[in-house]
């Protein structure tokens, strides 16, 4: 069988993280979050973050999402965002759900990024609008965002800062956090409410876990309610414990990290190896476990025919070539990568004579 690139949701469940849900099994347990694991993980996650942290296990990065917005914006409010962000593009709705009505509004930037003075201009049309336009609330930055990159310390700091002075909050969509956090080598505290974070939405999923997100108020007092938000929304799980296991399990010990650091260097050693085939050309730099490529049709072709999965990617690659993702995890080999460079390299060479 050969590799598969389409997403890191293909990947299986790290063996640490299934021991985890093993041993939780071993006994009856509080159900509803009330069990010791679940006690545990909100004093492991306060040590991480160096901080007093209010904690929710949910089950779906979407849920995370959805129910942190609707913390931190109502319904007849505005949270910028950008065009491609996964709350957008693909949660059917959820955020506008959960928030009973709030807008998104998606500004435009090629690198995933958002920068300040978009916002920034966004913010004064609002104020121009007066009450025409929905009121901003809030900021959700995706990190590591859709493309593949990653905000810096000083990009988060400075939308903090902009957000401060009108009185939004930030939101972090983390679904790939651990992978951010990799390539920033800082702190999780200094990458989240050092930086001026007010809600996390903590991906595991994507990194090793079975089925497991967190969504993480730096200021317990903005967490306020939020257990029947989380309770309304068929997320407070009766047998939470196993939900909570595996949270526990991915911040222990750095596994969050030595995994995500694999996954990341993965992509690097494809970024490398694809930057090196005559006709490639690499769209988005390579900072977490994305790459975006775009490649001669006949080698995507070819690559596909050989049976390696990966997206074809609807971006404005210009024909003769095609974009294609290709997302790497925990668990892709080296020989994997190597595998899907030689055939990408071969294809490029018969293409060639
Ligand atoms: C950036 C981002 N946010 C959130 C999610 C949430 O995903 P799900 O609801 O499928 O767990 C995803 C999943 O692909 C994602 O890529």
């Amino acid at each position: 069988l050969k590799a598969n690139f389409c997403s890191d949701n293909v990947a299986p469940i790290a063996a640490e993280i299934l021991s985890a849900i093993v041993e939780a099994n071993a006994d009856d347990a509080v159900s509803y979050g009330e069990d010791a694991i679940t006690l545990r993980l909100r004093n492991v996650a306060s040590e991480i973050f160096e901080k007093e942290v209010a904690i929710f296990p949910v089950v779906s990065g979407t849920a995370a999402n959805g129910l942190a917005l609707s913390q931190i914006a109502a319904p007849f409010s505005g949270i910028y965002c950008h065009e491609f962000a996964h709350i957008v593009t693909d949660e059917c709705g959820a955020p506008e759900l959960f928030t009973a009505g709030a807008k998104l509004l998606p500004l435009r930037s090629p690198d995933g990024i958002l920068k300040p003075s978009q916002v920034s201009d966004a913010v004064a049309l609002a104020q121009d609008m007066g009450v025409h336009h929905v009121p901003p609330a809030a900021i959700s930055i995706t990190q590591a965002t859709e493309w593949g990159t990653v905000y810096s310390l000083d990009q988060v700091n400075d939308l903090a800062e902009l957000a401060r002075r009108h009185g939004l909050r930030i939101h972090m969509d983390g679904a790939r956090f651990a992978n951010a956090l990799v390539h920033l080598g800082c702190t999780p505290a200094q990458a989240t409410w050092k930086s001026g974070v007010d809600v996390l939405c903590l991906g595991a999923t994507k990194n090793g876990a079975m089925g497991a997100e967190a969504v993480v108020f730096f200021d317990p007092v903005l967490a306020r309610d939020f257990e029947f938000r989380r309770k309304r929304a068929g997320q407070l799980l009766s047998k939470m414990r196993f939900v909570s296991a595996q949270l526990l399990a991915y911040l222990t010990h750095d596994l969050w990290l030595s995994l995500a650091t694999h996954s990341n260097a993965m992509a690097t050693l494809m970024a490398e190896g694809l930057a090196a085939i005559a006709g490639a050309r690499l769209l988005h730099k390579v900072q977490a476990n994305e790459v975006f490529v775009a490649l001669p049709d006949s080698t995507v072709a070819h690559l596909q025919t050989q049976g390696f999965g990966f997206y074809r990617w609807p971006v404005s690659a210009v024909a003769p070539l095609t974009a294609i993702r290709l997302m790497t995890s925990f668990d892709t080999t080296v020989q994997e990568v190597r595998d899907f460079l030689q055939s990408a390299g071969e294809a490029n060479h018969v293409q060639r004579v």
